[in-house]
């Protein structure tokens, strides 16, 4: 099968086509014909080495977490079934034309909604979902300060906490205020223009990291928690609590849940580019330089 691979680390340039073996499901594992894929911030991530040092990876590796496709065999699904959801993040293999996914990881898509759609929902839909529920389980009533909110992962926490009826003061850049606002957030905050003077926050949850963002964590109550997706580190000194990060983890009962509220336009999914496969390097670039206010997606 065509994929795009990386065989050592670097910028974009280094993803070139490959031809593979395609992959053989193992029990428990569907077979998945891959039409849609995301490009997310980890992918540069993981393809620039810097998860080398705890998670190496060998060459030829297939980047790529979100699918969404066509069924053709192994257990969970019926062929032709239309699914989609997050690959292992370790294993990846979403840059391709074939995917052997555990079957528990993926959901059906719901009818209505376009397939480009549902490879766009899950990493970022299941990252905020769950900081919100498993991370942190907020209640309603509490106050959530969550930073870069109009981002993909953002928008979803953003959902979610507005599901359980969290009170969210969201921190974005000065260009991205009425947007936020817009999208039911309570109260916005300018981030690295604004301090904050209102009430202080139950809790954080933070997609962007930084100085910034450290210094409106000095805005959480004694024993309040402050959750990062964000790889760049918030300086932890004078905060009440250190920093702990969040790792996602895939989920085709999150996915059932976070495709239905798309699907019934409870939330909006941005997608800024479609390209095809072959074009994943310059799809990274554009992760990479940010800026997008939507998804990157990638089509066989
Ligand atoms: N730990 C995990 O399990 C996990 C899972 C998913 C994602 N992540 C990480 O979470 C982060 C966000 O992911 P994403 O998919 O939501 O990315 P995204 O769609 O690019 O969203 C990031 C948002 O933050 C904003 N932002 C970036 N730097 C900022 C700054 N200095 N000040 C204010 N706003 C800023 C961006 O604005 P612009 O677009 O204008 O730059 C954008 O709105 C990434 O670092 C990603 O790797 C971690």
């Amino acid at each position: 099968m065509k994929a795009i691979v990386i065989n050592r680390h670097g910028g974009p340039e280094v993803l070139e086509p490959a031809d593979l073996p395609p992959p053989q499901p193992k029990q428990g594992e569907t077979l998945v014909r891959i039409l849609a894929a995301a490009a997310n911030p980890a992918d540069g991530k993981w393809r620039a080495g810097l998860f080398e040092s705890f998670a190496p990876v060998g060459f030829p590796h297939v980047l790529g977490y979100d699918v969404a496709g066509e069924v053709i065999g192994g257990e969970g699904f019926a062929p032709g079934a239309r699914v989609f959801g997050m690959l292992d993040p370790f294993r990846k293999g979403g840059y391709a034309e074939q995917v052997a996914v555990a079957a528990d990881h993926l959901a059906p898509v719901p009818d209505g909604l376009d397939l480009p759609t549902a490879a766009a929902i899950p990493t970022a839909g299941l990252t905020g979902l769950q900081m919100v529920e498993r991370g942190l389980d907020l209640q309603a009533g509490q106050r959530l300060m969550l930073t870069g909110a109009l981002g993909a992962v953002g928008r979803f926490a953003l959902f979610a906490a507005k599901e359980r009826g969290v009170h969210v003061t969201a921190a974005v850049r000065a260009a991205h205020v009425e947007a936020v606002r817009a999208l039911g957030a309570d109260d916005v905050i300018a981030l690295g223009k604004e301090d904050w003077s209102g009430a202080s926050f139950d809790h954080v949850i933070d997609t962007v990291g930084g100085e910034a963002v450290g210094a409106l964590c000095r805005h959480l109550k004694p024993g309040g928690r402050v959750l990062t997706a964000a790889t760049t580190p918030i300086p932890s000194d004078e905060l009440p609590s250190a920093p702990e990060f969040f790792a996602v983890v895939p989920s085709g009962p999150d996915a059932v849940r976070l495709g239905a509220a798309v699907a019934q336009g409870r939330i909006a999914v941005p997608i800024a580019r479609i390209l095809p496969l072959d074009q994943a390097a310059e799809a990274q670039r554009l992760v990479d330089a940010g800026g997008l206010n939507g998804k990157v997606i990638l089509t066989n």
